[in-house]
């Protein structure tokens, strides 16, 4: 049986834990293979909330299993609180929760790095990351030489490891301060008490840490349905995205496999997800942003504040140059247009279609951030619709202007589209296809 795949096509928060959640019903693995603690996903059915970060938003189906692949970068304590709240909530993990020995840990010289790099100013605005130590772990594991893996965590020489790389840390850390008043703030770190609190870790987790890879290629064998889970969206991809503006993974279509380890052959569904609007939290280019009543309104509407950090995010119109480029990376087989409710009561709705760079007319999306920084949108300008949608249970029953605003974006992206979501709830969303 093929997999699936949710990819978010914008800057993040597209909804995609809700999708996922509404997806698991149809698969029996989900699998979460990229990012960290730095997404925030949330789940809403029978009148309650949940918020996830590491754990994938398929948790909530007790018969399914829930995987974290090798590419995530997995903070020990904060998943731990993760599994402390869902317990509490009553939510069956016990069984269905597996980590991946392969994934790096996040320690806390990453979050103290990650605190006086984003604060250096060695670039005009600061990326404005979530300060969960996301940059520095994925650097570790790439430079290799002071990483730690799940599974290492295991192993006799951990304390071993854990003093060389403190005292490494150490002596590099003042040197990241931008000056003096910053460097006053950075505390040694204290690699006895890192031990003991990672060892106490460690041992909690035990129960749910094993080889994910050759779990999920005997799935793919024996023709199990995986859902695969992406974090963050396709414009803070590290390699496609607006860089440095980004976060340190591949959250675009091209880390699928990479993270989870499965084939692309495997992947036959890709699900790209799209709010009807756009945000983004943190710095960089952005442009459709609206820093004006509009904007505002659509903050106030949507809700739209970051769940990790709460951050008000930026908002602004529908960028179908951005995500016709993320559909096209992503090799999207459909779309789920999330958040339509938001955009209700607006007399006018701004689709941007294209870009004037220096003059001219562009259609792709540029590669260079300073380019991207000085496009001007070309809207094509809809008509608005009135009503409430949050209780609409078909296309057909949306507003004539509902249904031709999607009917555009469907055009402009170049995808059809399959889900429209009417409101956080499971049964607020509405199957086309
Ligand atoms: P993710 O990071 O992509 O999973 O998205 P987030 O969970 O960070 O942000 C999406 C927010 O929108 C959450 O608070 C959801 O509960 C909420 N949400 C999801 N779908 C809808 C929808 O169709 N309408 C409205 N109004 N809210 C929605
Ligand atoms: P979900 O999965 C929105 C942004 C941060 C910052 C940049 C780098 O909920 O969609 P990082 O801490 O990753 O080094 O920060 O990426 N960012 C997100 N924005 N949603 C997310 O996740 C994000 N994860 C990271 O705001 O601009
Ligand atoms: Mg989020």
């Amino acid at each position: 049986m093929p997999a699936t795949c949710v990819i978010g096509l914008q800057w993040g928060d597209e909804a995609k834990g809700k999708i996922v959640d509404f997806l698991t019903a149809q698969n029996e693995i989900v699998v979460r293979y990229q990012g960290g603690a730095n997404a925030g996903h949330t789940v809403a059915f029978d009148g309650k909330k949940y918020k996830l970060s590491l754990i994938p938003s398929g948790i909530f189906r007790p018969e399914i299993r829930s995987c974290i692949a090798s590419g995530v970068v997995v903070d020990p304590e904060s998943i731990l609180g993760e599994i402390a709240r869902l317990r509490e909530s009553g939510v069956e993990i016990e069984k269905n929760l597996f980590i991946s020995d392969r994934a790096h840990v996040i320690f806390p010289w990453h979050k103290e790095e990650d605190r006086l790099m984003n604060d250096a100013g060695v670039r005009s605005e600061a990326i404005g990351t979530t300060g969960r130590g996301i940059g520095p772990c994925y650097r570790d594991k790439v430079g290799r030489a002071s990483a730690i893996r799940i599974g290492d965590l295991y192993r006799a020489d951990f304390p071993e490891k854990v003093r060389k790389i403190v005292a490494l840390k150490n002596n590099a850390l003042p040197g990241l301060a931008k000056n003096d008043e910053v460097r006053a703030t950075v505390r040694p770190l204290d690699a006895e008490k890192i031990i003991a609190d990672y060892s106490k870790y460690a041992e909690q987790l035990r129960p749910f840490v094993g080889d994910v890879v050759d779990y999920l290629l005997d799935a793919v064998d024996a023709d199990k349905k995986v859902l695969l889970e992406g974090a963050q969206g396709s414009m803070l991809d590290v390699d496609y995205g607006t860089y440095p503006y980004v976060t340190s993974s591949n959250s675009s279509g091209v880390g699928v496999c990479a993270g989870s380890g499965l084939p692309a052959t495997f992947i036959k569904r890709i699900v790209g997800i799209i709010k009807a609007y756009t945000t983004r939290v943190g710095g960089g280019p952005f442009p459709t942003e609206l820093n004006n009543e509009i904007g505002q309104r659509i903050r106030d509407q949507g809700n739209e504040y970051g769940t990790v950090t709460k951050r008000p995010r930026r908002c602004g119109w529908f960028d179908a140059v951005a995500v016709r480029y993320a559909a096209r990376l992503a090799g999207a087989t459909e779309l789920s247009v999330m958040l339509l409710d938001v955009l209700s009561g607006f007399d006018e709705i701004n689709i941007c279609v294209g870009y004037k760079l220096d003059g001219e007319r562009v259609e792709h999306f540029p590669s260079d951030v300073d380019a991207l920084a000085r496009v001007e949108p070309i809207y094509e300008t809809r008509p608005g619709w009135k009503e409430d949608i949050t209780q609409v249970k078909t296309y057909e029953d949306l507003p004539e202007n509902a249904k031709s605003y999607l009917a555009r974006l469907s055009e402009v992206v170049g995808k059809p589209i399959s889900f429209v979501s009417v409101g956080p709830g499971r049964e607020q969303t509405i199957v086309l296809r």
